[in-house]
């Protein structure tokens, strides 16, 4: 373990010396834009310009166009921010980015989140983009690209790699004829050293490639092999964003997923350039059962434009074997060998150090799919020997300066594809409301330049609240909030009388939960639909000013995790909030105490993602960010298919009166959630949830109540006695026994280690709930494979390989508790006592 964090610091030591001579010897800069923006905003730990921005001397806009806004985003990106807005161009406009370097190398990503703005339907955008003399896109609509992607996400990033010509690019966008132009961010990042050279191993043939670094290039496929999804930060300075590969696979997860942390290295600084080391880190091999098989190769399967012609770049890092000849195998592309005896640590000079190999393969400008496949050479007779691959790259070049493929048009006009396109507009649409804006402070910086504006009354009338978006919902999808209550952002202001009529006159026999606040009723409103319908204490101290803040906050929230605030009730000195109902009632009931059936863990694994996904959007979607401050599972709630909503979000922020009871309950009803941090420093942050976060995890993992005074001493705090555990890599023993059996012990593994660093003692240490979730949806991926894996292997009535190695029944679990534990009757220990007193003077202060 030692070994291993010198290794990290070391890891990170390199990257250090990277940035830094790339700082120090060259000038190249970044320019990040956000589109139909007046301010500039942090996103992913760099500060991105909007393109309206005052004082911007870096790039310029040809012509204002519109600038649209959605209300809210629900996307699970760090880039959230990014996406809220976007310009739209009804004709030829460009962004002109000044101060590049000459014959410097660069990443231009276009970013793309389609969503609807007045009468501009995006799903009938359509438009080219040319930059520096290469034509990137032709007759291009974002919604058709995505819908061809096989992704359920709502947005595109389009990636490509030009050497610049002069000190200025120019982007210029130009809508096809009736149409218009559609994008929410331009990126430009430099790149140093040289990524692409001309050492290209060439299939089947001698077609010559001409320089690489001339050609203009498109990113069309970045995978991490067996590994997460890495981005952002992650990539050494270039923000690349590198995805799972299981989906492309053409057996669906054949092969086994694998990796090792340990003594990884490149072997030069600038090799770092090429991928990161957590792409070296984790690979996929053959399984024992497959390498035995004979006839099998590990295949992947990729869509691409025909007409163009590929490079296909493959990254290995040999994680087992020490000495050349022990993993020995063929490449294929297309189905010809691309490389024979392919032996990694002969090529990388030994074990754990990162290599790539180019291939160049002319066959593929004729076909519209690339296949690569790796497996035993079965010709040689020799000993048959498994393959590993650790990450897949699949670049378009360029033809004549052209990388546009003109699909898009045909396909425009295909009744298939338009109607699949919309049904992920209508996703898309269902969770996110929609308001358009035009930016009236753009107009003023521009009226200067551009005085003839005629089109100024067509963007006024897009500054409308467009409420049709909700009706639009796809009723298909699961969305339990009633759209004619959501139309109004402020939600529906409730009389009194309706309020007594839904709760029955404030039944007792209709309270479904009690709070610092007051009590919560369930309620029935309009034509039967449920609510929780949460009533003020009439001795809360809380005024009516605090009370309209919290409103206007609340009705500003709108995401799928977050419990929605359907209206409110102000009459009469009342203050009632009513939200959704919940029909699963609290997380923690379905975990212990209670006699409801247990969660699989694959519901379980959903319901944290979704919460992760609440927390995240909690801490990024809004300007400030907002700190949840009491994360616990009975404020994870569940609706009627289990989806999980954050609930109680952002009360704290709303007044000192408010904060007084809302912490004083806090600290009732949350020991062994609260960060032992914040006592120290008295100051809270968003890795305070993190820190609550972790404890959820081992309490949805452990199935027992995080304080629990009737057991032996060192098992009191779940936190300290789960983390215990896991530092021994042995979370295993004290598991929920119903999850015995029933989870894959990498995932579980994983799931203890994501745990383990929320628990970490410095929250600058912890994760960001961003990070967190990448991990829970690749804990969740090991999981699904590992089940599939096992039902093809019951299937075939063969002995388990090493996919489906699962956790034996062994392991006795230490400590299983009582099942009840009644949090008012908490504060016996005297340490814990201690903790409450420091706890009550931080919320009075
Ligand atoms: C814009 O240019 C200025 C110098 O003119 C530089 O200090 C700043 O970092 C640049 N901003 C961006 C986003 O590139
Ligand atoms: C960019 O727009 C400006 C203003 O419309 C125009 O003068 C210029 O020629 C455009 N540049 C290119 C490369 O189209
Ligand atoms: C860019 O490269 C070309 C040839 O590769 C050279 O002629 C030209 O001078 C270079 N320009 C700059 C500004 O370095
Ligand atoms: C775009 O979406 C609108 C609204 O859903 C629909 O009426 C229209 O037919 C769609 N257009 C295309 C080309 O799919
Ligand atoms: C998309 O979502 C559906 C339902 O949530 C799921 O079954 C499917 O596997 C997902 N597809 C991809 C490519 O993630
Ligand atoms: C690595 O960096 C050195 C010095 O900066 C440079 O000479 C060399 O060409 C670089 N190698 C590659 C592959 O970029
Ligand atoms: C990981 O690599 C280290 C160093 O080469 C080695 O000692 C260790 O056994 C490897 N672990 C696995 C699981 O292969
Ligand atoms: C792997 O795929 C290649 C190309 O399709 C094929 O020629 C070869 O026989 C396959 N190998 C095995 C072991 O199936
Ligand atoms: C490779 O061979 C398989 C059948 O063996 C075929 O279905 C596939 O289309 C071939 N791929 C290419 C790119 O030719
Ligand atoms: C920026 O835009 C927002 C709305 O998008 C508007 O409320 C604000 O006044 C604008 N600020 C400036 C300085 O133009």
């Amino acid at each position: 373990m030692g070994k291993e964090s010198i290794m990290k610091i070391l890891g990170n030591f390199l990257v250090i010396i990277c940035v830094v001579r790339r700082t120090e010897g060259d000038e190249a800069m970044s320019f990040l834009i956000i589109c139909g923006r007046n301010s500039s905003a942090m996103v992913d730990g760099r500060w991105w310009n909007g393109d309206t921005a005052p004082g911007n001397n870096n790039f310029t806009l040809s012509s204002p166009g519109i600038a649209a806004s959605t209300a809210t985003f629900d996307g699970d990106s760090i880039y959230a921010p990014l996406y809220k807005t976007a310009r739209i161009f009804a004709e030829t406009s460009n962004y002109t980015l000044i101060g590049t370097q000459a014959n410097g190398s660069y990443f231009l990503r276009l970013h793309f989140y389609p969503f609807f703005v007045g009468n501009y339907l995006v799903n009938e955008s359509s438009f080219d983009v040319v930059a520096d003399g290469h034509s990137l896109v032709s007759q291009f609509n974002p919604v058709i690209e995505i819908s061809r992607r096989n992704s359920n996400s709502s947005m595109l990033v389009k990636e490509f790699f030009l050497t610049i010509n002069s000190n200025v690019i120019v982007v210029e966008f130009s809508p096809s004829k009736d149409s218009f132009v559609f994008v929410n961010a331009i990126e430009l990042v430099p790149v140093l050293h040289t990524l692409f050279v001309d050492s290209v191993t060439k299939v089947g043939g001698n077609a010559p490639i001409t320089s690489l670094n001339k050609c203009g290039i498109e990113t069309m496929y970045r995978l991490n092999v067996g590994g997460p999804v890495v981005k952002g930060g992650q990539d050494s300075g270039l923000w690349r964003s590198w995805e799972m590969d299981s989906k492309y696979m053409i057996t669906a997860n054949a092969g086994a997923a694998m990796q090792n942390r340990s003594a990884m290295d490149y072997s030069s600084a600038n090799a770092s350039l090429f991928a990161p080391l957590l792409v070296y880190e984790t690979a996929r091999s053959m399984s024992n059962a497959e390498v035995l098989d004979r006839r099998f190769n590990m295949s992947w399967k990729f869509e691409v434009d025909p007409g163009f012609n590929y490079l296909i770049r493959l990254h290995f890092c040999e994680l087992e074997y020490e000495k050349p000849n022990q993993r020995v195998f063929n490449i294929y592309i297309n189905n010809r060998t691309a490389a024979d005896n392919f032996d990694i640590v002969a090529r990388a000079g030994g074990k754990n150090k990162p290599h790539h190999q180019d291939f160049f393969d002319p066959v593929s400008a004729r076909v519209n799919t690339l296949w690569i496949q790796l497996g035993p050479d079965t010709e040689a007779g020799a000993a048959i020997t498994d393959a590993l691959l650790n990450g897949l790259e699949i670049f378009k070049l360029s033809h004549n300066g052209n990388l546009a493929s003109v699909s898009g048009k045909s396909s425009l006009n295909q009744k298939d594809s338009r109607s699949k396109s919309s049904i992920i507009l209508m996703a898309s649409m269902a969770s996110v409301s929609i308001l358009a804006v035009a930016s009236v402070a753009f107009y003023c910086v521009f009226k200067l330049r551009e005085r003839k504006r005629k089109d100024l009354k067509k963007s006024a009338s897009v500054a409308i609240l467009d409420v049709n978006a909700n009706e639009k919902r796809s009723a298909g999808k699961n969305q339990i909030r009633k759209c004619s209550i959501s139309a109004s952002r402020h939600g529906k202001a409730f009389t009194l009388s309706e309020i007594r009529a839904a709760t029955n006159d404030f039944d007792e026999s209709l309270v479904i939960g009690v709070g610092g606040f007051g009590k919560v009723y369930k309620g029935e409103i309009e034509g039967g639909t449920l609510t929780a319908i949460k009533r003020a204490n009439p001795q809360s101290e809380q005024g009516l000013r605090e009370f309209e803040t919290e409103i206007e906050m609340l009705s500003k929230l709108r995401h799928r995790h977050l419990v929605a605030m359907i209206g409110f009730c102000d009459e009469k000195n009342e203050m009632i909030l009513v939200y959704e109902y919940m029909a699963n009632g609290t997380l923690r009931s379905h975990l212990f105490g209670s006699t409801l059936p247990p969660l699989s863990w694959e519901n379980r694994l959903e319901i944290c993602i979704g919460a992760a996904r609440g927390l995240h959007y909690l801490h990024t979607g809004t300007e400030r960010g907002i700190i949840h401050r009491d994360v616990k599972s009975t404020n994870i709630l569940l609706d009627e298919n289990f989806v999980a909503k954050m609930s109680d979000f952002g009360l704290s922020k709303t007044g000192p009166a408010f904060d007084h009871t809302h912490v004083s309950t806090a600290v009732k009803g949350s020991f062994g959630y609260l960060d032992p941090e914040y006592f120290r420093r008295q100051q809270l942050t968003e890795k305070s949830d993190v820190y609550s976060f972790g404890v959820v995890l081992f309490e949805v993992v452990c199935a027992r109540a995080v304080i629990n005074p009737t057991l032996s001493k060192g098992q009191i705090n779940l936190a300290e006695w789960a983390l215990r555990w896991q530092s021994q890599r042995s979370l295993e023993t004290i598991i929920d026994p119903h999850l015995k059996g029933k989870c894959c012990s990498d995932s579980l593994q994983m799931f203890g280690n994501i745990a383990e660093k929320c628990l970490a003692d410095e929250g600058k240490t912890r994760p960001t709930m961003g990070e967190i979730l990448w991990h829970l949806e690749y804990v969740q991926q090991l999981q699904e494979d590992w089940v599939r894996a096992n039902e093809e292997f019951d299937r075939e009535n063969l002995p388990s390989g090493r996919t489906s190695r699962s956790l034996g029944e062994s392991g006795s679990r230490e400590g299983k508790e009582p099942s009840s534990s009644d949090e008012e009757s908490l504060c016996i220990d005297p340490e814990m006592k201690a903790v409450k007193e420091t706890a009550v003077k931080v919320s009075e202060k």
